[in-house]
């Protein structure tokens, strides 16, 4: 059998990232949770159950959590992004990158209003594509959604230049419960991004906190 990443997850004491260490680790996958407060990463790694004999969630910094792991996620603040990406660049060498970060712009966070470089996955990709391999992902499923148990319905859209790269993370989405739509070019990062905002504002609008997105006309057996 082949031998399963170990996955780094920068803000994995936040919302979203807490949510992918819970999921990650009861599939079976050896998780460091990435975090600027060894109390805090401590803490909530005590609260997750692992699974399939996955040893117990390990803490370590961002930098030190990217260093010992073969996939590496961020899920930090969009404020943070780019001194995030410079923070791990020297150790995520070779490595996938998988970058969840969505660039909102409070208090207006329910607009769209993406940088200038096209999106938070076209500025990972120029910070460190050079040296690792940039997907983009995540950016449309609530943290809720992941918290609690069984299938989740959403689909995941993944962006990368590197097909293979992209083909490693849609299975990380199906290990979570979800299928993952293999969405081309880092360049289309700008859509799922983008796509957030409309979320935020629809579950606003109808007071809801779960809408998501699936794309209709492609059988699930074609993309797990
Ligand atoms: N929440 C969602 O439903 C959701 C869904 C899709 C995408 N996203 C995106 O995922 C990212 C994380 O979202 P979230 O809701 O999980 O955020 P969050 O809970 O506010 O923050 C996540 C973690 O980032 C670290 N952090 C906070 N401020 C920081 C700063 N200034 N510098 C460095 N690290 C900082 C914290 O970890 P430590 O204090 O332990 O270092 C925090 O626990 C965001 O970019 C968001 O747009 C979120």
């Amino acid at each position: 059998m082949q031998t399963r990443p170990t996955l780094a997850i920068l803000g994995g004491t936040g919302a979203l990232g807490s949510g992918m260490a819970m999921r990650w680790a009861a599939a079976g996958y050896s998780v460091v949770i990435g975090s600027r407060s060894p109390e805090k990463a401590t803490a909530m790694a005590a609260e997750i159950k692992t699974g399939n004999g996955a040893p117990p969630v390990r803490v370590d910094s961002n930098a030190g959590a990217a260093a010992a792991a073969d996939i590496v996620v961020l899920a930090i603040p969009f404020s943070n992004h780019d001194a995030t990406l410079d923070e791990i660049k020297d150790v995520v060498a070779g490595k996938i990158v998988v970058d969840a970060v969505v660039p909102l712009v409070p208090p207006k966070v329910a607009v769209v209003q993406l940088p200038p470089q096209g999106s938070a996955g076209q500025i990972a990709e120029e910070r460190i594509g050079s040296v690792a391999r940039v997907v983009s992902a995540f950016q449309n499923v609530g943290a809720a959604k992941l918290q609690g148990g069984g299938p989740i319905a959403c689909d995941v859209l993944v962006c990368g230049n590197d097909k293979t790269a992209r083909e490693s993370v849609i299975e990380l989405v199906v290990a979570m419960g979800m299928r993952g739509i293999d969405a081309g070019p880092i360049a289309n990062a700008a859509a799922a991004e983008a796509m957030t905002s409309l979320l935020i504002g629809i579950n606003k609008r109808y007071k809801v906190d779960c809408a998501g997105i699936q794309i209709t006309g492609i059988a699930t057996e074609a993309v797990v």
